[in-house]
C-alpha cells in the first residue's frame, strides 16, 4: 500500500499482521536452534522452609536426561542486583531473591531444581521423579493471616517511590468538611495470563551468550542477566523478535533467563526453558492482594478538602514491592490535603510485579467509587462533582500541566454515552428481569519517561528504500507499525518504503517498553534519527555542485515521497546516492527524557462510562456497553491505538467481574492456576466498547507530544461499573471482582 505523507495518524494495518495470523511470526520458544535441548522447573511444594534431603538419582537415570541442577550443585550468582523498575536502564531482576542458592523455600512454586533432557517430555518426566523432603515452617500468604504484622515501608516499588505522600493537613481538611466518605476496599490478586507464556532459549557461542527472551526490554534482560551472572554487557546478545503479550509480566527480568543461560552452560548445549500455563503463575510476579481504605471530606459545594487512601498488601520476604496506587489519587483532584499511606505484610509469595496500570487500576477503583458516593451524598451529578474539582496544575509540585484534555473527556465521553439519558435515583430502570443502571469515573496515568538516553538508526539505500532500527521489542502493542509511520514522516518517504527492524540487543538502545512509555520514548529517538537522516540528505544536495538543489536554503527544501524540492528544483534520494556511488547513508538519533527538571506535571487523562444489567433475584452483571474518552497527547496510529484502549478497557472489565486469584492459607498455592479457573474477559463477555481519541498538543513530554495509551484503557472501568451497579440496584460493592455472591 502506498500512503502519502504524513503516515502519523493514519489508522494503518500492523506490519506484523500476516506473520502473526499466518504462524510465520517465530517466538521465543520457537527458535531453532541445533543441538537444542530443554528444561523444566520443579517447583516446591511447601510455602515456607527448608529442603532437608533432594535426591535426584531416578531423574538422572532417566534415558536422555543431561543434567539436573538443583542448590546443591548450581552454580552461584555473580551478585543480586537491587530491583529497580527496569525504565531505569539498570538491571531490574523481578525481584531480589535469585533460587537454588541455598536450601530455604520462602514461596510455593519457588524454582528448586531444573531438569535438563534432550526432549521437552522426557525433562518433564524426569521432573517428576526428583525427590525431594522438606521441613515446612508456618507461612503467611494473606491479608488476613499477616494483618498484625503489617509494617510501613520507607519506600516501595524497588525504592522508586516513597511509602508515604502527603501534602497539606488531611486530618483537619476532614475533620473540617460538610461531608465525609469513608469507605475500604478489598482486591483479589491477579495474574498474568498473555497468549505467549514467558520463555528463553539460550546458547552460548564460546564465551558469548545468546538469549532469545520473551520480553518488553531487551536491554533489560541482557543487563539483568549480565549481572547475575557475572560476564560483561558485550558478551550478551538479546533477540525477542515477536513477543505474544505481556501486561507487565515481561516488564521485569524474572529467573528464568539467568537459569536458562547457566543450564546451557552446564550441559553445554543451548536450552529452551519455556513456563507451562501453571508455572506462569509463580514465576513472573503478580498484582498483590490488597485491601484500601479511603476517606474523602467535601464541602456542601462538592469541593474536595481532603483525601486520605491508605493501601495494605501483601508482598514478599525480599522486596518492599507495593503497586503505586496512590500516584493518581493523590493527582487527579485538587484536593489541598492529601495522606496516602503504603503499609505491607511480608508473605511466602514471589514478590509482586508490574500488571497493566499497575496501581493505578487498583487505585482509582476506590477513589472513583468514593466520588460516586460523594456524589449521592451531595445531590450532584457525578460529572458534575468531577469537574468541580479538576486541578489545572499538579496538586502535588504545583506545576502546571504539560497538557490536558480531561474536561474535553467528560463532555465527549458523556455526549457519546448518553449519559444525559440517566435517571440518578437508584433502581429506577428496568428491561424485563434486568435492572439497568449507568456509572462513570474518571481515568488517568502518569506520563513516564526513561532514566537513560533513548537512540534510534535510520538508513538508506540507493534503491529508495529505508530501514530504521531500535532494539526494543514489539510486544502485541503495534510499536513496530507505528514507528514505521513515525520513520516514514521523519524522511519524508512513503510508508511502505521504510521498515523498522527490532527486537534485538545489538541494535540502538530503548528502554523497556513499560508504564505505557513506548511510544512516547521509542517516536522520539526514531523521529530524531530519520530527520537527522533527512537533514544530513538535504545538506548534502544543497552543497554539491551537481545537484539541482545546489545552493538552496535549507528551510526552502521539502521532501516527500523520497523527492527533495525546492521551488522549482528537485532531485531525489536515490538519483543523489547514485550519482555519489553511495550505496547507502545513516544517521543515528538520540533523544534524552525530560528529567527531573521538568517542571511540569504529566499525566494522561479520560473518562470511563458503563452501562449494566443486573438480575438481582440471579446475583448476575452484564455489562452491556461501554464508552472511554482519552486524551492521550498525539495519536500516532488510530487503529492500533483504539485496540490497546479497547483492550484496556476489557480488561477493566475483567478486573471488574472475573480476575482472581487467592492462596490458600496453609498450602500457599493459588487455587486457580490454569485458564479454565482464572477468569479473563473473553469475546462473550465483551459489550459495545466505544473508544473516542481526543488529541490535546503536548511539547513537553517528547519531540512528538505522545502519551501513551497502553494502561489508561483499564483505569476507572471497575469505578465505572461499580458506580453502574449502584445506579442499577442501590447496593455498593466495594470488592473486586464483583461476583454472584455480592449481589445476593
Ligand atoms: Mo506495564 S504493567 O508498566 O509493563
Amino acid at each position: 500500500m502506498t500512503t502519502a505523507t504524513p503516515a502519523i495518524g493514519q489508522a494503518l494495518d500492523r506490519v506484523d499482521g500476516r506473520p502473526k495470523v499466518t504462524g510465520a511470526a517465530r517466538y521465543s520458544a520457537d527458535v531453532p536452534v541445533p543441538g537444542l535441548t530443554y528444561a523444566y522447573i520443579v517447583g516446591a511444594r511447601i510455602p515456607s522452609g527448608r529442603i532437608t534431603a533432594i535426591d535426584t538419582s531416578d531423574a538422572l537415570a532417566e534415558e536422555g536426561v543431561l543434567a539436573v541442577l538443583t542448590h546443591e550443585n548450581l552454580p552461584r550468582i555473580a551478585a543480586q542486583p537491587p530491583l529497580v523498575p527496569s525504565l531505569a536502564g539498570t538491571a531490574a531482576p523481578g525481584q531480589t531473591f535469585f533460587p537454588m542458592q541455598d536450601d530455604i523455600v520462602h514461596y510455593a512454586g519457588q524454582q528448586v531444581a531444573l531438569v535438563v533432557a534432550d526432549t521437552y517430555e522426557r525433562a518433564q518426566h524426569a521432573a517428576s521423579l526428583v525427590r525431594i523432603t522438606y521441613e515446612e515452617t508456618p507461612s503467611v500468604t494473606t491479608i488476613d493471616q499477616g494483618r498484625d504484622q503489617a509494617y510501613e515501608p520507607e519506600r516501595i516499588f524497588g525504592g522508586f517511590l516513597p511509602g508515604r505522600i502527603e501534602r497539606g493537613d488531611a486530618e483537619a481538611g476532614l475533620a473540617g468538611a460538610d461531608v465525609r466518605v469513608e469507605a475500604t476496599y478489598t482486591y483479589a490478586a491477579n495474574n498474568h495470563n498473555p497468549i505467549e507464556p514467558s520463555a528463553t532459549t539460550a546458547e552460548w557461542q564460546g564465551d558469548e551468550l545468546v538469549l532469545y527472551d520473551a520480553t518488553q526490554g531487551v536491554n533489560a534482560t541482557q543487563i539483568t542477566v549480565a549481572q547475575l551472572l557475572g560476564i560483561p554487557l558485550a558478551r550478551i546478545r538479546v533477540i525477542g523478535h515477536f513477543v505474544g503479550g505481556s501486561f507487565g509480566c515481561k516488564a521485569m527480568i524474572h529467573n528464568h533467563p539467568a537459569l536458562a543461560a547457566m543450564a546451557a552452560r552446564e550441559v553445554g548445549r543451548p536450552v529452551k526453558l519455556a513456563l507451562t500455563r501453571e508455572q506462569m503463575f509463580t514465576s513472573v510476579g503478580h498484582r498483590e492482594e490488597q485491601e484500601q481504605h479511603l476517606t474523602v471530606g467535601a464541602t456542601r459545594e462538592g469541593r474536595l478538602t481532603a483525601i486520605r487512601h491508605h493501601k495494605l498488601s501483601v508482598g514478599s520476604h525480599f522486596d518492599d514491592w507495593a503497586e503505586p496506587s496512590m500516584g493518581l489519587s493523590s493527582q487527579i483532584y485538587a484536593a489541598p490535603a492529601y495522606e496516602g499511606v503504603y503499609r505491607l505484610i511480608r508473605g511466602n509469595t514471589m514478590t509482586p510485579t508490574f500488571m497493566r496500570a499497575p496501581g493505578e487500576a487498583s487505585g482509582m477503583f476506590a477513589l472513583e467509587c468514593a466520588m460516586d458516593e460523594l456524589a449521592s451524598e451531595l445531590g450532584l451529578d457525578p460529572i458534575e462533582l468531577r469537574l468541580r474539582n479538576i486541578s489545572d496544575h499538579d496538586p502535588n509540585t504545583g506545576n502546571p500541566w504539560s497538557s490536558t484534555g480531561l474536561r474535553e473527556c467528560f463532555e465527549r465521553g458523556a455526549a457519546r454515552f448518553g449519559w444525559d439519558r440517566r435517571t440518578p435515583e437508584p433502581g429506577s430502570r428496568r428491561d424485563g428481569n434486568w435492572l439497568i443502571g449507568t456509572g462513570m469515573a474518571t481515568a488517568g496515568y502518569p506520563v513516564f519517561s526513561p532514566v537513560n538516553p533513548q537512540r534510534a538508526r535510520a538508513r538508506l539505500y540507493a534503491d529508495g528504500t529505508a530501514v530504521v532500527q531500535a532494539a526494543t521489542p514489539d510486544f502485541g502493542t503495534g510499536v513496530a507499525t507505528v514507528m514505521t509511520q513515525v520513520a516514514a514522516d521523519g524522511l519524508g518517504m512513503a510508508f511502505d518504503r521504510c521498515r523498522f527492524e527490532n527486537g534485538d540487543s545489538d541494535l540502538p538502545t530503548i528502554a523497556a517498553a513499560v508504564g505505557s512509555s513506548g511510544s512516547g520514548m521509542i517516536s522520539a529517538a526514531v523521529h530524531s534519527a530519520a530527520t537527522a537522516l533527512r537533514n544530513q540528505m538535504i545538506a548534502r544536495a544543497i552543497g554539491d555542485p551537481g545537484s539541482p538543489l545546489h545552493g538552496a536554503a535549507p528551510a526552502d527544501v521539502v521532501v516527500h515521497n523520497g523527492v527533495m524540492t525546492a521551488g522549482a528544483s528537485s532531485e531525489s534520494y536515490t538519483a543523489l546516492l547514485q550519482r555519489c556511488f553511495q550505496p547507502d547513508a545513516e544517521a543515528t538519533g538520540s533523544w534524552s527524557p525530560p528529567g527531573p527538571g521538568a517542571e511540569y506535571g504529566m499525566l494522561t487523562f479520560g473518562a470511563q462510562f458503563a452501562e449494566v444489567a443486573v438480575d438481582a433475584e440471579l446475583g448476575l452483571i452484564r455489562v452491556r456497553r461501554m464508552t472511554g474518552a482519552f486524551a492521550p497527547g498525539r495519536v500516532l496510529n488510530p487503529k492500533t491505538a483504539r485496540s490497546q484502549l479497547m483492550g484496556g478497557m476489557l480488561w477493566g472489565l475483567g478486573q471488574a467481574l472475573l480476575e482472581a486469584n487467592y492462596m490458600q492459607p496453609g498450602t500457599g498455592r493459588w487455587a486457580n492456576s490454569n485458564l479454565g479457573e482464572y477468569l479473563v474477559a473473553v469475546n462473550a463477555d465483551a459489550p459495545d466498547v466505544d473508544v473516542e481519541l481526543i488529541e490535546v498538543e503536548d511539547l513537553v513530554v517528547n519531540p512528538l507530544g505522545v502519551k501513551g495509551v497502553g494502561e489508561i484503557g483499564q483505569v476507572g472501568v471497575a469505578a465505572a461499573i461499580a458506580n453502574a451497579v449502584h445506579n442499577a440496584t442501590g447496593r455498593r460493592i466495594r470488592k473486586l471482582p464483583m461476583t454472584i455472591e455480592d449481589l445476593l
